[in-house]
């Protein structure tokens, strides 16, 4: 019996699981900042297995793990006798016994589900079509930052973390996909006030749904962007068309039925001025935002990648 943690969505964590990421994070931010380490992964083998391209992902998972004393091995499915079809449950038992741990970008829930069950060391999400649990966190830890007067090197905390996140009212606009499903699945553990401004006909998954309200979530939906704007504190969104759903037929229609639901200069007014836009990265400019809504909050979008590592550190502490 596996007696070690996962992260394959949210839920794997708690809420109280989740703030104390989120202040681990701020110290190892300062710590590395101060060129202090920690090396907490020494001696561990962490491989990283990618079925999808990656540049955020990839990249702040294997300098998280050399920041952390550990030894990250990079596979590209390609490269593995996976992408030559080997099952995936024959690829876990085989890496178990080499690795340490493993970080996956993948497909369907269920394909890094099945590889967790048949690898016997902790399993982190790096993105599947359902969920996108690394992203999510450090996207939250970013608000955070904002709404605490943190960011930039203040130092003003006055409010407990979970104060300042429980009163949000974040707004996802765009396609429903794993950015919405993640936001969904943090809702239901966090409790602030969520609405998916979305084209009539897209609905969330059914299985995110349901594990949405077990969890004793509730989130909105909105047909009109500008509504549902009013008195945001952060707005976000993703790209129209997923990694895996390039070569989709129906996807010209997906994207004219997304078309008015980009972030833009009227979304921003209608928000107000402290609103923060965040965007997961890579954007499509002018597609899902406006070049000018992007450039002008560029400044957070790319400290939320830069919190990738931080948080997803964290994460490593706590698991491996
Ligand atoms: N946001 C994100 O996951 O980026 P990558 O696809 O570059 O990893
Ligand atoms: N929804 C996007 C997120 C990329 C980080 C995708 O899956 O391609």
């Amino acid at each position: 019996m596996k007696e070690s943690r996962n992260l394959l969505s949210i839920y794997d964590l708690t809420e109280e699981e989740i703030y104390f990421l989120i202040d681990r994070a701020r110290v190892l931010k300062r710590n590395r900042s101060l060129n202090m380490t920690v090396c907490p992964l020494s001696g561990k083998k962490i491989g990283l297995i990618f079925e999808k391209s990656s540049t955020r992902t990839r990249v702040s998972f294997e300098v998280g793990i050399i920041d952390l004393g550990g030894y990250p091995i990079f596979m590209s499915s390609r490269d593995l006798q996976l992408g030559r079809g080997e099952p995936i449950k024959d690829t876990a038992r085989v890496l178990s016994r080499y690795l340490d741990g493993v970080v996956i970008r993948t497909y369907e829930q269920e394909r890094i589900e099945e590889f967790a069950r048949y690898f016997e060391k902790p399993v982190i999400n790096g993105l599947t079509d359902l969920y996108h649990p690394a992203q999510i966190l450090a996207d939250i830890f970013t608000v955070y930052e904002i709404k605490s007067g943190e960011y930039g090197g203040g130092n003003k905390r006055k409010k407990k973390i979970r104060d300042i996140v429980k009163n949000l009212k974040i707004v996802y606009f765009g396609d429903v996909n794993n950015m919405a499903n993640s936001w969904v699945s943090l809702q239901s553990l966090l409790g602030f006030n969520l609405t998916l401004a979305v084209p009539q006909g897209f609905k969330v998954d059914n299985r995110v749904e349901k594990e949405a309200k077990r969890h004793g979530g509730a989130f909105s939906v909105s047909h009109d962007k500008i509504a549902a704007s009013k008195d945001a504190d952060v707005i976000t969104t993703d790209v129209f068309i997923s990694m895996g759903q390039e070569g989709d037929t129906k996807n010209s229609r997906k994207i004219e039925k997304l078309k008015p639901f980009i972030i833009d200069d009227a979304v921003v007014k209608t928000a107000g001025k402290d609103v923060v836009f965040l965007h997961c990265l890579p954007v499509h400019r002018n597609e899902e935002v406006t070049e000018s809504v992007f450039e002008r909050f560029s400044e957070y979008v790319f400290e939320e990648s830069e919190n990738r590592l931080h948080i997803q550190k964290a994460v490593m502490e706590m698991l491996f």
